[in-house]
């Protein structure tokens, strides 16, 4: 167990001296980062906070405590929260000045890969907090206002999520007709350019008995779609109602199953963990929704090898088939990696040709970015970045061109859309495609969370406009 205490920074005064207010009337600015699961997060420590007398406000200015959700994923990633971090330290400076607290915390990835050294590089921050003890926040903020700085970064023995509060009804209802849901976190695959082993810790599961409660509470609260998540949600399973190990496939079916939850996907899924069960799923269950996230990184099976991925291009390509096989309107997602130390420009093509292949109808792409402690960064061949940029600028537009195909096919064809929110234009109202697509509709074209038959006339950028069917 990592616990340090750090001396005191000689920002403004000394934490005697400034007026701490009183429970019910503290406000807190949360900043999320990252992946979902950080969205995720952010609600459950926004949950614990409001029992601990929080009230989550927009305005940074305003709050008594500044939490930053972070993320490691990419360099990028990281250097982000760092210079947020000197904004953040002029204003606690200015909120001293006024005999204000602002106390300032670090939470996810980047709490749990960098520890004190935040601290160090950020005299500002309070609190450094890993995802696996979000539980404990109340408890590490109690002795960050009485003046410590904290640094909780061991993986907890006791389930977070047991003792993370619900959330209040009211809550839910104000978080809208759509949800995320954390069934699985973790992972022990190890890919050699990824973090996220060493920020999230190793697989695990959340048992179906607290899925199947939290599921209910959300449906109750209006919630019509639910997004399961993990690191490698496909890899989720648990004993069931029935005392069989379930996986994923089993636990979508009974997820179906509660009165009111119309919508269910999953995300993000790893080749490997693609069950039959799962496959079967998405043959057999209307309420899991035809889209699949599905990265593959590489389409060269030299550069899959060194990225320890333990499939091939073609093992991809086989379950692709089968996948549409079992749901022919599937849209299939991916993330990709350029760039991957050694990759040559025969490892891009087999990338770009790997696309071809597939169709993708949206995906996400990257520039290699080695981060420390991970197999990748130590390797010989790193690519030079010029190369990096012009590999993802062809990649990208070939993606750009696959997605703009995808939406540009639906137009003329009717559709289901859960009405989501409303439009940025007033008159509109935003709903949500079985693909993901934003629905832009008519605001008096349904109520929020009714789930209509549209026609699809236009596409926008990313954006669908359709019209009452
Ligand atoms: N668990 C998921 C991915 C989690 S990270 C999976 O196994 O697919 C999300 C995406 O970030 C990855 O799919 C990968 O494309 C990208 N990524 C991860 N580490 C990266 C790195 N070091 N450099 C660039 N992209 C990276
Ligand atoms: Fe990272 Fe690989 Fe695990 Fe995905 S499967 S989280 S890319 S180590
Ligand atoms: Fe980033 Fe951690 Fe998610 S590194 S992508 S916030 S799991």
């Amino acid at each position: 167990m990592e616990l340090n205490t750090i001396e005191r920074d000689d920002l403004g005064a000394a934490a005697e001296d400034l007026v701490v207010p009183p429970a019910a009337t503290r406000k807190v600015f949360v900043k999320t980062y990252g992946c979902q699961m950080n969205v995720y997060d952010s609600q459950r420590m926004t949950d614990a906070l409001a029992i601990d007398g929080y009230a989550a406000t927009d305005a940074i200015g305003e709050a008594d405590l500044v939490l930053l959700n972070t993320c490691h994923i990419r360099e990028k990633a990281a250097e982000k929260v760092y210079s947020e971090l000197g904004r953040v330290r002029e204003l606690k400076a200015e909120r001293a000045k006024a005999g204000r607290e602002m106390l300032v915390g670090v939470a996810g990835c980047v709490a749990q890969a960098e520890g004190a050294e935040i601290i160090r590089r950020s005299p500002a921050v309070d609190l450094v907090i890993g995802p696996q003890t979000y539980h404990r926040l109340p408890a590490v903020l109690a002795k960050a206002r009485s003046g410590e700085k904290i640094v909780e970064t061991d993986y907890a023995v006791e389930d977070k999520f047991e003792h993370l509060p619900q959330p209040k009804r009211a809550e839910l209802i104000r978080r809208g007709v759509t949800a995320f849901l954390t069934v699985q976190e973790g992972c022990d695959k190890f890919c050699t350019f990824c973090v996220v082993p060493y920020t999230r810790g190793s697989e695990v599961s959340r048992p179906v008995a607290q899925i199947v409660a939290e599921a209910e509470r959300l449906a109750d609260a209006g919630v019509r779609e639910v997004t399961l998540l993990g690191q490698n949600v496909n890899a989720w399973h648990g004993r069931g109602e029935d005392s069989e190990e379930w996986g994923l496939g089993r636990l979508l079916f009974r997820l179906a199953e509660i009165p009111g939850l119309a919508r269910l996907r999953y995300t993000t899924s790893h080749p490997r963990d693609m069950d039959d069960e799962l496959i079967a799923a998405h043959r057999d269950l209307p309420a899991l929704m035809p889209y699949l996230h599905l990265p593959v990184q590489s389409g060269s099976d030299r550069i899959l090898r060194a990225m320890n991925r333990r499939h091939m291009a073609k093992d991809y390509l086989t379950l692709i088939d089968r996948i549409r096989a079992a749901r022919n309107d599937i849209a299939l997602s991916g993330d990709f990696i350029v760039g991957f130390p050694g990759e040559t420009e025969a490892d891009f093509e087999a990338t770009m040709q790997l696309v071809e292949d597939v169709n993708y109808a949206s995906a996400f792409s990257f520039k290699y970015s080695p981060r420390p402690g991970t197999p990748g960064a130590e390797m010989n061949d790193q690519v030079p970045e010029a190369v990096k940029d012009e590999r993802l600028q062809r990649l990208q537009a070939l993606l750009l061109k696959q997605q703009q195909h995808f939406g540009a096919s639906l137009v003329g064809r009717t559709i289901d859309t859960l009405v989501e929110k409303p439009g940025r234009q007033a008159g509109q109202k935003v709903g949500r495609s079985p693909w993901l697509q934003p629905v832009i509709v008519d605001e008096k074209a349904g109520e929020i969370g009714d789930i209509i038959q549209v026609r699809i006339t236009k596409t926008g950028y990313n954006s669908l406009f359709a019209e009452l069917a």
